[in-house]
C-alpha cells in the first residue's frame, strides 16, 4: 500500500489539521457503529496534537482510547505513554473518554503482556483510527529493528493482539499492538517531524532489497493506505 504524504510549515499547523481528520473518523465511526477506537502513539512528538484534538467537539463518551505501545513503567513515570495521554489528550472535551491502559503492574512485562492481550481482545476491533510515530531508527510503534522478537512482532498473521518487546534501542521493556491488530486500522496516520526522520523514512520506503525497517512493513501490510503527516521540527518544551 503506498502511503499518502501531507507536508506542514509547522507543527502546530499539523497538530490542527490532524486534530480535525482524526475528529472526523471519529465521528464517522460512532454514527455508523455507535462507538469508536483509536490507537495513539506517546514520545515528544504528540502533544501538540493531543491537545489540539482534546479540543474537539464529538460524543467522547463513545470513544475507546488506548495506545500502539507503551513502556513497561508504572504509570506515574515519566516515561509513561498512559501519563502523557492522560496529561494532553484526556482532557477538555475528551476527558470523557474511555482510556485502556497497556501497563499492568506486573513482575514481567510478558505477563503484564498477557492480561493486555485479554483487554484488547474485548474492544470491538478494528481499530478506527491509529496514530503512529518513527524514530530514527525506522521504529513505529514498539516494532524495534533490535527486538529480540522482531520476526514474530512483524508477522501479519500474528495470533495476538499485544506482545512484550525486548529490544536495546528501546531503554526498558515494551508493551506493543501487535501487527494484524495495527495494519487493520480503518484509518491509519504515521506522524513525524524533522529532517532526520523524513530522511529515514524516505529511504525506507524507496529499499527494494534486505531486511526493510519495521516501518516500511507495517505500510508495506497496511490494510488501507496510511497518511503520512510530515512537519519541520520544531524546538518546543511539551
Ligand atoms: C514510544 C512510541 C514510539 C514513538 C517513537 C517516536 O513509546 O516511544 O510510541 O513508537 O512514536 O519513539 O518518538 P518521538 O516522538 O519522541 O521521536
Amino acid at each position: 500500500m503506498t502511503p499518502n504524504w501531507q507536508e506542514f510549515a509547522s507543527g502546530q499547523d499539523l497538530a490542527e489539521e490532524l486534530a480535525d481528520t482524526v475528529a472526523h473518523n471519529l465521528a464517522e465511526a460512532i454514527s455508523a457503529r455507535g462507538t469508536a477506537l483509536m490507537a495513539v502513539s506517546g514520545g515528544s512528538t504528540p502533544p501538540p496534537f493531543f491537545r489540539a484534538l482534546s479540543r474537539r467537539k464529538l460524543d467522547w463518551a463513545r470513544v475507546t482510547v488506548t495506545l500502539a505501545d507503551e513502556r513497561f513503567v508504572p504509570t506515574d513515570s515519566e516515561r509513561s505513554n498512559a501519563r502523557l495521554v492522560a496529561r494532553h489528550l484526556l482532557q477538555n472535551e475528551a476527558a470523557r473518554a474511555a482510556f485502556v491502559n497497556l501497563y499492568h503492574a506486573c513482575d514481567s512485562v510478558e505477563e503484564a503482556a498477557g492480561l493486555a492481550d485479554r483487554a484488547v481482545g474485548t474492544l470491538p476491533l478494528p481499530f478506527d483510527v491509529v496514530v503512529l510515530g518513527m524514530g530514527t531508527d525506522g521504529h513505529t510503534a514498539s516494532f524495534f529493528p533490535d527486538a529480540e522478537n522482531l520476526t514474530e512482532l512483524l508477522t501479519p498473521a500474528s495470533g495476538r493482539y499485544v506482545l512484550p518487546v525486548h529490544a536495546p534501542g528501546a531503554g526498558e521493556p515494551r508493551l506493543t499492538l501487535s501487527m494484524p491488530v495495527v495494519r487493520q486500522a480503518r484509518f491509519m496516520v504515521l506522524h513525524i517531524e524533522g529532517a532526520k526522520k523524513k530522511d529515514v523514512l524516505e529511504a525506507a520506503l524507496a529499499q527494494d532489497a534486505g531486511p526493510l525497517l519495521p516501518v516500511r512493513v507495517v505500510l508495506d501490510h497496511a490494510a488501507t493506505p496510511a497518511q503520512i503527516y510530515w512537519a519541520p521540527k520544531e524546538d518546543r518544551r511539551t
